[in-house]
């Protein structure tokens, strides 16, 4: 099945609880969820307060991406504001292996992602034990960018091994998805899609209900 996971990180955050709702009933499957640090990436986004504080109204998946230096001192912290799946970078784990392990133990699903320029080779000793790989199609860090089209081959990449390899983990695509380009991004082989500025900017409703027709008809 393809999920649409809609990024908060393009929401109205004086209306935030509010914009949730709405996805939540247009039929959005999991709300991805983006933290920076300033660190790993330049900016600054939210963390566990804001987390924790939309958990009590909201049924949703939570689908957590990690853009933090070393997630491994806050996976408890996320569990607990209320992460369902936590995803973390490549980059920015010196032991990635047990990162995802702690992930695991912790209950979650563990989910593993690349900046575009890393090659999919640096994955290649835990695919075996993740949920989800996160392809992004754009430089982490920002809402709104425009779509990497080099992307669409890694994706099929990805997927090659997957089913090479009898792994079946979801791979989910983020950054400058929108209505025109999903279907090359579901072509290539993804099944979660995360959209910020395609789901908040303008009828938040009407463009959940767009990509759940896109997605159906596919
Ligand atoms: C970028 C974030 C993305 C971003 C996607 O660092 O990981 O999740 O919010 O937003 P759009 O869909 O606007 O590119
Ligand atoms: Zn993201």
């Amino acid at each position: 099945m393809i999920k649409l996971a809609p990024s908060i990180l393009a929401a109205d955050f004086n209306r935030l609880g509010e914009q949730i709702s709405i996805v939540e009933e247009a039929g959005a499957n999991y709300l991805h969820i983006d933290v920076m640090d300033g660190n790993f990436v330049p900016s600054i986004s939210f963390g566990m307060p804001v987390i924790a504080s939309i958990r009590k109204k909201s049924k949703l998946i939570f689908d957590v991406h990690l853009m933090i230096e070393e997630p491994i001192r806050y996976l408890e912290v996320f569990k607990e504001a209320g992460a369902d799946i936590i995803t973390v970078h490549v980059e920015a784990c010196q032991d990635l292996h047990k990162t995802l392990t702690q992930i695991k133990k912790l209950g979650l699903k563990a989910g593993v992602t690349l900046n575009p320029e890393t090659s999919l080779e640096r994955l290649g000793h835990v695919l075996g034990i993740v949920d989800m790989v996160l392809i992004m199609s754009v430089k982490p860090g920002f809402g709104g960018q425009s779509f990497l089209p080099e992307t669409l081959d890694k994706i099929i990449n990805l997927k090659k091994i997957a089913v090479q390899n009898g792994f079946n983990f979801d791979i989910e695509v983020d950054g400058g998805i929108t209505k025109a380009n999903v279907i090359d991004v579901l072509k290539a082989g993804a099944n979660v899609i995360v959209s910020g500025t395609s789901v908040f900017g303008g009828n938040i409703k009407e463009n959940v209900t767009d990509y759940q027709n896109i997605f159906a008809e596919f």
